[in-house]
């Protein structure tokens, strides 16, 4: 069996005359490598394939043309007797898959790209290499497939490079053989009040004994946006060591794992009896609050209901029913604090930050911020502005308190609730007696780290960098 090497004795003649200027050059066949098809590739990452349409803003803030990867792929790629590597003009090299398909990889790009231990640190993954002392016009000397990838020496320092192909098929940008912008892990599922007969919910134990516990209860929190955790001690101390099975948690001016009751020791309405709407916490910080932890340690009086509300889903009808309301919120700021104490005044920065936030690129929605009573004043609507906000703020309203979209539940003492704060909104109903709880934030990257680490394995993270 023979492979085909091609290189380039001169990058003028190579224009002219490619074909001729073709060299064969045996390559060992022992243990050829497999490499990951298309298919298999996706079915690696299978969960991410589907993109939930309504992830997606309107069509208004389409401009992502760029997500879409050649179609015509085949399903078996395998570098084993038909693939060939070969030496363009000098700046690309090319690796032809098994079904035909060619990657062009520029050769600048390749050798900053390199893994091995003099460019890239293996254990800390960080580069090593100095990109900026690479030439510019740096070309392969030679380029060869091995049983496991492709081999270059370079014309620079006489530097020898290995590109597995596992993961030049996983990199391959042209064309882009896996969809560079698919939402990591399994498609999030949105809810409405009709989850109220199958709630998410892990056990305790499970969750302080193994990892696969906190895995599947990280992985909840992914799909649903929140989960219970059943049979806490209805201690201050179980419920922090909880929260810190995610991660450290994330101190405010609130303090770090807080303890309250309906004392007003903050100035914040969360410390009041008051009913409080849906709403997200800390839209007045820069990077809100990732996931919020509720425990009730005690309540000797009425209500105090917990309400939640998927985020996510209320947009998704937002969009299908007033679709110019989802577009003037996901592109008008709001302006937001914390002022409640002498010694605090926190806005974020930018100032101003749309209610409903798109990945800029993919145009999926990633941020719900919204807390109507950490609103500052809207002086920087245009007037035509005006009516046209005031018009999408109560369409979204009239969504977020549609009793189909309510998810009402009663705290209890052993219990705990854990959410998504850029997802989920939460509230409660006004309450009597005195009422005890206690709970955590965590910062969004942590939380998706751990859940990222505990649900991918290693290998595959590594890869993916
Ligand atoms: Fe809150
Ligand atoms: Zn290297």
């Amino acid at each position: 069996m023979t492979l085909l090497f091609r290189t380039l004795l001169s990058p003028a003649k190579a224009a002219a005359q490619r074909l001729p200027m073709l060299q064969r050059a045996p390559l060992s066949t022992a243990a050829a490598p497999s490499i990951p098809s298309r298919s298999q590739a996706l079915l690696r990452s299978q969960p991410r394939q589907t993109r939930p349409a309504l992830f997606q803003a309107p069509n208004y803030l389409s401009h992502a043309t760029h997500r879409h990867y050649s179609t015509e792929l085949k399903a078996q790629v395998d570098i084993k007797d038909q693939s060939s590597a070969s030496v363009v003009d000098s700046s690309k090299v090319h690796l032809r898959w098994k079904d035909g398909t060619t990657s062009r990889f520029h050769s600048f790009w390749l050798r900053d790209h390199c893994h091995c231990p003099e460019c890239y640190h293996s254990v800390t993954k960080q580069r090593l290499v100095n990109t900026f002392k690479i030439p510019r016009d740096i070309k392969p000397k030679s380029v060869s497939l091995s049983s496991t990838g492709l081999d270059i020496t370079w014309d620079h320092e006489n530097h020898k490079s290995h590109y597995p192909f596992t993961w030049l098929n996983r990199h391959s940008y042209d064309p882009k053989i896996t969809d560079p912008y698919l939402p990591e892990g399994a498609p999030k599922k949105t809810w409405d009040n009709s989850i109220a007969s199958n709630l998410p919910e892990v056990a305790y134990k499970d969750v302080m004994e193994s990892d696969k516990g906190l895995a599947e209860w990280l992985n909840n929190i992914h799909v649903y946006g929140f989960s219970f955790v059943s049979g806490v001690p209805v201690t201050t101390e179980a419920t922090e060591e909880l929260a810190k099975r995610i991660s450290f948690i994330r101190e405010t001016h609130y303090g770090g794992f807080w303890d309250f009751t309906s004392d007003l020791g903050h100035g914040d309405t969360a410390y009041t009896d008051l009913a409080l709407g849906a709403h997200t916490d800390t839209t007045y910080f820069t990077d809100p609050v990732g996931l919020q932890m509720f425990h009730l340690l005690h309540h000797d009086g009425e209500g105090g209901h917990n309400l939640m509300v998927d985020g996510f889903h209320c947009a998704k009808i937002l969009k299908e029913r007033h679709p110019a309301s989802y577009k003037l919120l996901s592109e008008i700021g709001i302006p937001a604090h914390s002022a409640g104490d002498l010694s605090t005044h926190i806005v974020p920065s930018p100032r101003r930050n749309p209610i409903l936030n798109h990945d800029p690129v993919t145009q999926d929605l990633v941020q719900v911020r919204f807390n109507n009573d950490d609103r500052s004043t809207m002086n920087h609507l245009e007037p035509h502005q005006v009516d046209a906000f005031y018009e999408a703020l109560f369409d979204w309203n009239k969504v977020l308190t549609d009793e189909k979209n309510l998810l009402w539940t009663k705290f209890q003492p052993g219990r705990v609730l854990i959410f998504d704060n850029w997802r989920c909104l939460h509230g409660r109903s006004a309450f009597t007696g005195k009422r005890r709880m206690c709970g955590a934030y965590t910062n969004w990257d942590d939380y998706r780290s751990r859940w990222r680490t505990l649900n991918t394995s290693a290998k595959q993270l590594a890869e993916d960098l």
